[in-house]
């Protein structure tokens, strides 16, 4: 049967406001996903509507973490992810003994957790961090030794960006971000010579030392928007470039290569939201103690975030 994705949107609305239900998006999910969404944001965003929304239910378009940490936050809502197999692969790259065998290293030390991490790792933690805020957060902590969990090149670019701080990075990455090269990069350039290099600073460092701009997907897209550049090379998942085209009729973006997918993300399909809300399936739970140890690190990111 062929998709009609206005019946679609259609049921979706009608549920929405039958169920008091409300439907957040990651820029890096599918362009129709995005296109049901009551809000798109970038990590951090989400996380913080995730505190405010008024609705009985969240449908989550993004990968597990994000929805465990709406539902922590928000823990009288249900929340419910589209696809249950979304997860991001980096979020499993850092186990609680490495944590513990850290923290019997350093008496001060503070560990920062990149919100892409599983609860469990979240409850672990002293403060969490998303893309838009770690630098900000990180020379606002008191301590002097930081253990940044779990990527390793956002956790080489603070080090970087903070020579007061003795920042050790896990070794953590992004398959996503890790597989744009420097290579590649250098081919764009010269391909389109007058473009700007807007980076994720999940990417790899070389990447991150030619950018023009380095930020979250929101930062990227507001930097796109309000530099007067015409063109600009986008290292990072190619969902960005909805929003990029929506905010900035008239400008011209390119990837790097033509692989820059996510393919936890691309799981969040229409057909998947409509389930979730027909259905009510794959509701985020997460254990009582877990939740009650995870809230505080995420409290502490969104008052030094807003601070
Ligand atoms: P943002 O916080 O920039 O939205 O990034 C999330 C993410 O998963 C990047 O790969
Ligand atoms: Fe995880 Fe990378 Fe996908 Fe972001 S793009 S969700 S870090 S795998």
């Amino acid at each position: 049967m062929e998709y009609n994705f206005n019946e679609l949107k259609t049921r979706v609305e009608k549920l929405k406001k039958e169920q008091n239900a409300v439907i957040l998006a990651h820029y890096y999910v599918p362009d129709d996903v995005q296109a049901l969404a009551d809000y798109i944001g970038d990590s951090y965003g989400l996380a913080k509507l995730a505190t405010q929304v008024d609705a009985d239910e969240i449908i989550f378009c993004g990968v597990d973490f994000m929805g465990q940490s709406a539902k922590i936050l928000n823990p009288t809502r249900r929340v419910f992810l589209p696809s249950a197999q979304a997860s991001c692969p980096m979020a499993h790259m850092i186990t609680a003994d490495a944590i513990k065998e850290m923290r019997s290293r350093y008496d001060d030390l503070t560990v920062v957790c990149y919100v892409n991490s599983t609860a469990e790792i979240k409850a672990l933690s002293d403060v969490c961090v998303t893309s838009s805020n770690a630098l900000k957060i990180v020379k606002k902590l008191p301590g002097k030794n930081i253990f940044f969990i779990p990527d390793g090149n956002l956790g080489h670019y603070i080090k970087e960006q903070c020579p007061e701080k003795n920042v050790i990075p896990w070794k953590g990455y992004c398959l996503v971000h890790a597989a744009i090269t420097i290579h590649d990069v250098e081919k764009a350039r010269i391909a389109h010579p007058q473009a700007k290099l807007l980076a994720h600073p999940e990417c790899p460092a070389d990447i991150l030392n030619e950018a023009d701009y380095i930020g979250s997907t929101k930062g990227i897209i507001d930097a796109a928007r309000t530099m007067p550049d015409q063109g600009f090379i986008i290292a990072t998942e190619c969902g960005v470039l909805c929003e990029l085209h929506r905010q900035c009729p008239g400008k011209t973006f390119y990837t790097v290569h033509p692989n820059q997918i996510c393919v936890n993300m691309k799981r969040v399909t229409a057909d998947k939201v409509l389930d979730a809300l027909v259905n009510h399936s794959n509701e985020v739970f997460v254990p009582e103690d877990i939740a009650a140890a995870a809230l505080k690190p995420l409290q502490r990111m969104i008052e030094l975030a807003e601070s």
